[in-house]
């Protein structure tokens, strides 16, 4: 096994589904499903999910919302993604701990590694909600952060597209798609992977991330087994 400890990446758009908002339980139930195939091979897996299917701070601060506020909006998104996905993943009967950034202690355990980790040794799945807990930082930073943190061998960032390409895929059919890269490259290349925030944090920490396609059934339990699946970004 390549891996013994994930932290897996999911986008809050891609809870949407086809909707054009909020939550497809179907995609949900799927998400749940590819979960507990993959920790049923003994991997340890935790969760940092994005809100965007729900508010997103940039958003509102075009629109002219405090910058700050419309974070805060976010992160409180994203809570609202996790308590989904807890209930999906026990409705599979998978043994889930929530875990938040920011305190809502009648919803949800506050941020505490120590437990975190505990929680995945006893092959709960850990979701983190509230990315950093902190305005202008990404739920991607918050992936890289956590990850680093509870020492997981690799982010595992879920998109809809299958890897990192040298053009954008979905405007030129020619794209070529890379199996592997460095991060230098990556920069070098003026790719787009995460945030330079999220970026930098990854790589500065030797953690690897891997962009892969988790809309495609059986993908993540392909990855978890050693097939090359999207594209790997490492040193
Ligand atoms: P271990 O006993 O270490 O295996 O962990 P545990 O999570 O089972 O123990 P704990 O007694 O901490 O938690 C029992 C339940 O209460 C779990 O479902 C936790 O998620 C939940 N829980 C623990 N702390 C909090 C909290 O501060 N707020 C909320 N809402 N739930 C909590």
């Amino acid at each position: 096994m390549q891996y013994k400890r994930i932290l897996l990446k999911l986008s809050g758009e891609a809870l949407m589904g086809d909707r054009q908002y909020g939550i497809d339980p179907k995609r949900l139930k799927e998400y749940a499903q590819e979960i507990k195939q993959v920790l049923a091979t003994g991997v340890e897996i935790a969760i940092v999910i994005g809100g965007g299917n729900i508010f997103r701070g940039v958003a509102g601060a075009a629109n002219g919302m405090d910058r700050v506020q419309g974070d805060h909006m976010g992160m409180l998104a994203t809570c609202i993604n996790g308590l989904a996905l807890q209930s999906a993943l026990e409705d599979e009967d998978v043994h889930t701990r929530l875990q938040t950034a920011l305190e809502i202690k009648e919803v949800a355990e506050p941020y505490i590694k120590r437990k975190a980790i505990r929680h995945l040794e006893k092959g709960r799945v850990v979701i983190f909600g509230a990315g950093t807990g902190n305005p202008y930082f990404t739920t991607d930073t918050a992936a890289v952060l956590r990850a680093i943190e509870i020492d997981a061998d690799a982010i595992l960032k879920g998109t809809r597209v299958n890897g990192i390409y040298n053009v954008d895929p979905e405007k030129d059919k020619n794209a070529i798609k890379f199996d592997t890269i460095t991060f230098k490259d990556v920069i070098k290349k003026g790719l787009k992977v995460m945030d330079m925030t999220a970026f930098t944090l990854s790589e500065e920490n030797k953690l690897p991330i891997i962009v892969f396609d988790m809309n495609t059934k059986g993908n993540l339990l392909k990855l978890i087994s050693g097939e090359q699946i999207g594209t790997v970004v490492d040193n």
